[in-house]
């Protein structure tokens, strides 16, 4: 059911914050680590820096805090908690973990779908939304620079760690979450994985054409549900793997550059956290109004 059901609970954000850990890695520390250069990695995928060293739980509770705070809701407030992550710190409770830190009472739970997790999330805590809660905090995080082998420069120049929040309410009416996509082809499976306990794994320029065509794809979808162009849309919020991969996607789109946020050359790709902390900068930064349409996309490992 891929347009939002018009008869159920409608919700909007209300609330929103991010969390970076302060250690940076510039691509300079970079050059001194693997045989790459500040220029190779800035033509080929936009990224100048990173940060490093951060713990899914950590950087978690740092990013819901800040986007309770901007709600201006109390922890008791919230219903729900979910985390999107493919790097929990601990098998289970990672979001448990971050509810007691938080000072929450409510069910929580965490979702891997990889990049895409913080999309999938917001879908799942409007489902949510519709079956009654008021309040859900949804964040997206992700420490990928402990599963990143930073001895391999076909991955260690491109991943990053962070988080980012939002809450989400229930509103009067259909509320403001217009349509949603959501697809998945497993047999993709084998050109971006890690094993448990192991590293990322890509074939990255396979892994670049699927990403530019499924973006477009369920971008064009999510549109078409909408009733709307990509002339319409204020701001396009894409998953931050490439640069390249980001402006392909526009130029397919008709979305321009001026109406796409872009945090990848500060942050690499932090997976599940790349989106809500591109989103939390276009809000901080008063680049979206009150009524303007907003697109998320996301794609990633699985391939999600
Ligand atoms: N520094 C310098 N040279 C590098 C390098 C690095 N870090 N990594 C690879 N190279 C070399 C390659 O070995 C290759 O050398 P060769 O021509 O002698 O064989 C050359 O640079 C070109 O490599 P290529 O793989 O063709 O580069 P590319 O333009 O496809 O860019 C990626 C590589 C990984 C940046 C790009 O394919 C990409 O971003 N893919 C998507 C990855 C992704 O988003 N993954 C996460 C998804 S959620």
């Amino acid at each position: 059911m891929p347009a939002t059901d018009s008869s159920a609970r409608g919700a909007t954000i209300i609330g929103w914050g991010s969390y970076l850990p302060p250690k940076v890695l510039t691509n300079h520390d970079l050059e001194r680590m693997v045989d790459t250069s500040d220029e190779w990695i800035v033509e080929r995928s936009g990224i100048r820096e990173r940060h490093v060293d951060g713990t899914t739980i950590g950087m978690s509770i740092e990013a819901g805090r800040a986007a309770i705070q901007s709600s201006g809701l109390s922890p008791a407030d919230i219903d729900a908690l979910i985390i999107a992550t493919t790097t929990p710190d601990k098998q289970w409770g990672n979001a448990a973990t971050v509810q007691d830190a938080l000072g929450m009472r409510c069910g929580v739970f965490e979702i891997n779908a990889a990049c895409s997790g913080f999309v999938y999330s917001l879908v799942a805590a409007h489902g949510l939304i519709a079956m009654g809660a008021t309040n859900v905090l949804v964040i997206g995080a992700d420490s990928l620079s402990k599963i990143t082998d930073w001895n391999d420069r076909n991955t260690a120049v491109l991943f990053g760690d962070g988080a980012g929040a939002v809450v989400l309410q229930s509103c009067d009416g259909p509320g403001e979450l217009v349509a949603w996509d959501l697809d998945a082809d497993g047999s993709a499976g084998p050109i971006l994985w890690a094993d448990v306990g192991g590293y990322i794994q890509m074939e990255g320029k396979e892994v670049f054409r699927r990403a530019v065509r499924i973006m477009v794809d369920s971008a064009n979808k999510v549109l078409h549900h909408a009733g709307v162009s990509g002339d319409d849309i204020a701001l396009l919020v894409p998953h931050q793997a490439n640069i390249r991969i980001i402006q392909a996607a526009c130029d397919r789109l008709g979305v321009d550059m001026d109406r796409t946020a872009v945090v990848l050359d500060r942050m690499g790709n932090t997976s599940a956290a790349s989106i809500p902390l591109a989103l939390d900068d276009a809000l901080t930064k008063g680049r979206i109004a009150p009524g303007d349409l907003v697109l998320l996309v996301g794609f990633g490992g699985g391939m999600t």
